[in-house]
């Protein structure tokens, strides 16, 4: 099944509760978090993600772009996180896995995202124990960017990895999806579509969430 993740990087902060209930017929509320260090740009923190939680009960997929992420992971799964993803470049292999610990004790699902330049195969040391990877299909840093059409392989080579040793992960993409990118990334494997520009920038989002579906 496929489910759509828009990501409110590209709602109207000043209206978050408005903009989070016009997308409530989507799958996973996406919530991007930059530190200005791992990325260029800052967004927001954990206290964000607790206010978001109290104005929603839609599962919310927390994608930690943050240098490194396990600082952070205890906080924004007692904010209220349903998934945590961290960065496999944000910090040391020992680091990260303790990461994924912490949201195994938190309760959280647990999830590692890969930049443009990682091979799939960094995710072998940690696939057994994942419930999602995150294949970013543009820079991480803004919305609105063009899809990176070089990353079907990798989600394709990801998609094999998960079939071979974790069937029950799901595999997400992120950046530049729109209705005519959603079909190549679906095709190379991919079940979760994060979208920002996508749906915000529809003028009927509900009908922008099917297309990304593939229900038009
Ligand atoms: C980019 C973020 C994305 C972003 C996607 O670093 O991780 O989640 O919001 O935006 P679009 O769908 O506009 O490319
Ligand atoms: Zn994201």
């Amino acid at each position: 099944m496929i489910k759509i993740a828009p990501s409110i990087l590209s709602a109207d902060f000043v209206n978050l509760e408005r903009d989070i209930k016009k997308v409530s017929s989507a799958d996973y509320l996406h919530v991007d978090v930059m530190d200005g260090a791992f990325v260029p740009n800052l967004t927001i923190g954990a206290p964000v993600v607790k206010s978001i939680r109290k104005c929603t009960d839609m599962f919310l997929d927390v994608h930690l772009m943050v240098d490194k992420p396990v600082r952070y992971v205890e906080a924004f799964a007692k904010a209220g996180a349903d998934l945590l993803s961290v960065h496999l470049e944000a910090d040391h292999p020992t680091r990260i896995a303790e990461a994924l610990k912490i949201m195994g004790d938190c309760g959280v699902k647990r999830a590692v995202a890969l930049r443009p330049i990682t091979k799939a195969e960094a995710v072998l040391p940690y696939i057994e124990q994942l419930d999602l990877v995150l294949v970013m299909t543009v820079e991480p840093g803004f919305g609105g960017q063009a899809f990176m059409e070089g990353q079907l392989e990798t989600i394709r080579q990801v998609r094999a990895i998960i079939d071979q040793y974790n069937p029950a992960c799901e595999l997400e993409v992120d950046g530049g999806i729109s209705p005519k990118t959603a079909p190549l990334v679906k095709e190379a494997g991919a079940n979760v579509l994060v979208a920002g520009s996508a749906v915000y920038g529809a003028v009927d989002i509900p009908g922008a969430i099917q297309a990304l579906r593939g229900i038009v």
